[in-house]
């Protein structure tokens, strides 16, 4: 991560002059320093491929705020709170919003596996420190593996962690799962296996290990280690990853105990809308090689050729049909689909000023609202990988359905 060495030279320059400028116009210039810039700069800097190596993705402060603000979590009076894959310092400097003045003394450590992250966390913490009424009693980070037992995970008393979420092959052996397995799975499994009973764990973490069949054997290693405080799903994690995540607030159990209340990960979400209740879900009524060639004549849209997450306004084929057309601008998705391939539900938005006539090849999905701007939300919600985890979660390897699309969450 040698590029974000740039931002950490910044935030030194910031540091310097403390001393130089006046003190109103120094805490103006800190403020983005310690909360959107550290993200915006890892996404100028260093380019994406690095960041999905190593699942190097910061939450940016609003998300932070709303899920270190939960009632549920109690900081105590002399908090020692610890993130094992602390990025450029998000969680812990949005932990301090939530105790500074509440806490008599409180320390920070944090572990990454990059030089450049460990710097930019020390001196982002320093310029919080600055700006605080009440001082941080003692700050650690340091370079360390978070997935390896360390002192710190010891005297913790909170883990807070946003871990990476790439898959990774894990060196020893797990009970709840083999091969390819989400670092952040792994994560919680660390966090869980070296910190003390009673130490409170807030984690953000990717959709598919809440509700994805794989990860049943993990949520029953969470429960049985665990008391499970909260659960909530935040939607999708920032406008730039377009992944779902949820938030889970634990307690490390005194003795560790098997329960059954795998219920409680997969409760609804009551805000969340599926697919019909936006847009009216159909198969296109065109069977080429046995419906009569007479009628009317329009445009015809088929499968082959057609292709997938663009918007087309121009249609190479015609047909004469006495059926139903389709009034523009609406999703059309391939019916054909199979586990494995890179997308389950490969969709195009159809718009042009003639009604069509849609082939039984594709499944069609007109906006109740009639509006162009539903079909694109619709394409890039369709696009997301937790669309296709949930497909693959419902279907396998069968093709689609009208109703399989229909009951889609969006
Ligand atoms: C999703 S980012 C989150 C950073 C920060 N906690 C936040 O929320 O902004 C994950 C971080 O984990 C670091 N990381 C990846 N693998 C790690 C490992 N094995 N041990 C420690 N840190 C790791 C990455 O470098 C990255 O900074």
């Amino acid at each position: 991560m040698n590029e974000y060495s740039k931002f950490v030279s910044r935030l030194d320059a910031h540091l310097q002059a403390y001393s130089e400028v006046p003190l109103e116009r120094w805490k103006k210039d800190s403020i983005r320093l310690v909360n959107g810039l550290a993200a915006e700069e890892l996404r100028n800097l260093v380019d994406l491929e690095k960041r999905r190596e190593f699942g190097a993705f910061f939450t940016n402060s609003d998300l932070a705020d709303k899920i270190l603000s939960n009632s549920k979590i109690q900081f105590g009076i002399e908090p020692i709170v610890y993130d094992p894959a602390v990025g450029a310092g998000n969680l812990l400097i949005s932990v301090h919003k939530q105790i500074s003045e509440k806490a008599i003394s409180f320390s920070f450590w944090g572990t990454d596996l990059h030089q450049e992250f460990i710097d930019a966390t020390t001196k982002r913490l320093l310029i919080t420190d600055l700006l605080a009424k009440q001082k941080i009693s003692s700050v650690s980070i340091k370079i360390a593996d978070g997935l390896k037992d360390n002192d710190f995970y010891k005297q913790a008393t909170h883990i807070v962690t946003n871990p990476p979420f790439n898959l990774i092959d894990c060196d020893e052996k797990v009970v709840w799962g083999k091969g390819k397995l989400s670092a952040a799975a792994l994560f919680i499994h660390s966090v869980i296996r070296f910190t003390k009973p009673g130490t409170q764990i807030i984690a953000i973490l990717p959709d598919v290990l809440r509700s994805g069949s794989r990860y049943e054997k993990w949520r029953a290693m969470v429960d049985e280690n665990c008391n499970i405080q909260d659960i909530t799903m935040h939607g999708q994690f920032d406008k730039f990853a377009d992944i779902d995540v949820f938030s889970l607030i634990l307690t490390k159990k005194e003795n560790p105990k098997k329960t059954i209340n795998g219920h409680i990960w997969t409760k609804k979400n009551k805000s969340k809308h599926v697919i019909a209740d936006l847009f009216a879900v159909s198969v296109g009524n065109v069977v080429d090689n046995r419906d009569r060639k007479d009628g009317n004549l329009r445009p015809f849209i088929v499968s082959r050729g057609l292709p997938g997450w663009e918007t087309v306004s121009k249609v190479p084929r015609e047909r004469l049909f006495n059926g139903r057309s389709v009034k523009c601008p609406f999703v059309v998705i391939k019916r054909t689909s199979r586990m494995g391939d890179q997308h389950r539900a490969v969709a195009t938005i159809i718009n042009i000023a003639d009604e069509v006539f849609v082939d039984n090849h594709l499944i069609v999905l007109q906006p109740k609202s009639k509006k162009l701007k539903d079909c694109k939300l619709l394409i890039s919600k369709l696009k997301s990988i937790e669309t296709d985890n949930w497909i693959n979660e419902q279907i396998r390897c069968r093709h689609l359905t009208v109703k399989i699309i229909a009951r889609l969450p969006i």
